[in-house]
């Protein structure tokens, strides 16, 4: 039984960076892990559905259901999704067991000015509804078991937090207990290159 790592905030909080950068040092530790990016699941798993209440908690159970296969398989599940609502979170808790939920408390202002992809504005001209946090609710967690101000912390900051907290669980061993393997970011462009080139995931970020 391995553990999933899930990543909720708003839209610009931090998730998909910091998912990414703990999942690559996991692998450099030897460690068998997967990369669920909500907007990776969203365009290759989950293509039709839309931001309803309705069709994001079925996204998110099903994120919940693959963590759980994976992780009861020794495979970390580190997943990156907004998940806003409290109710389909506390239900893959209880599904998945070993659940490490990380709250990227980022204020909305924050997250709206750093507006990575563009999507704030667009929402705010009123071109995307239900858009988290301006016309769609976030359920802040109450209980995460890790909160990153990622507003107030550097990325580096906030992956050694989460790294130290995991250690700490006995879930990740420390770095000198591992024998080290050379897994860089350039391993990952390839293996999502080939997946581009099938004709999967058009928005991969590469
Ligand atoms: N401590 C930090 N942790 C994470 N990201 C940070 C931190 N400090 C600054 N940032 C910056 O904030 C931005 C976060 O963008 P990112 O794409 O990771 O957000 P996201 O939560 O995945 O959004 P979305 O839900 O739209 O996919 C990046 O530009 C990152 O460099
Ligand atoms: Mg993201």
């Amino acid at each position: 039984m391995s553990f999933t790592l899930w990543f909720t905030g708003l839209s610009g909080s931090g998730k998909t960076t910091l998912s990414r950068g703990v999942y690559l040092e996991l692998k450099r530790r030897g460690i068998k892990a997967e990369l669920l990016d909500g907007d990776i699941i969203r365009t290759n798993f989950s293509q039709e559905l839309g931001f309803t209440k309705r069709d994001r908690d079925i996204n998110v159970r099903r994120i919940g259901f693959v963590s759980y296969l994976l992780s009861k398989n020794d495979i970390v599940s580190v997943v990156a999704a907004i998940a806003p609502y409290a109710n389909a979170r506390r239900q893959n808790r209880r599904l998945i067991g070993q659940y490490i939920e990380v709250f990227c408390n980022c204020p909305l202002a924050v997250a709206e000015k750093r507006d990575v992809k563009g999507l704030y504005a667009r929402a705010r001209a009123g071109e995307i509804p239900s858009f988290t946090g301006i016309s769609d609710p976030y359920e802040e967690p109450r209980a995460p078991e890790l909160v990153v101000d990622t507003d107030r912390e550097t990325v580096e900051e906030s992956l050694i937090k989460i790294i130290s907290d995991l250690e700490d669980r006995r879930l990740v061993p420390k770095r000198d207990q591992c024998k080290l393997c050379n897994y860089t970011e350039e391993d990952e462009f390839r293996r999502r290159q080939n997946l581009a080139a099938l004709g999967f995931a058009r928005n991969i970020q590469v």
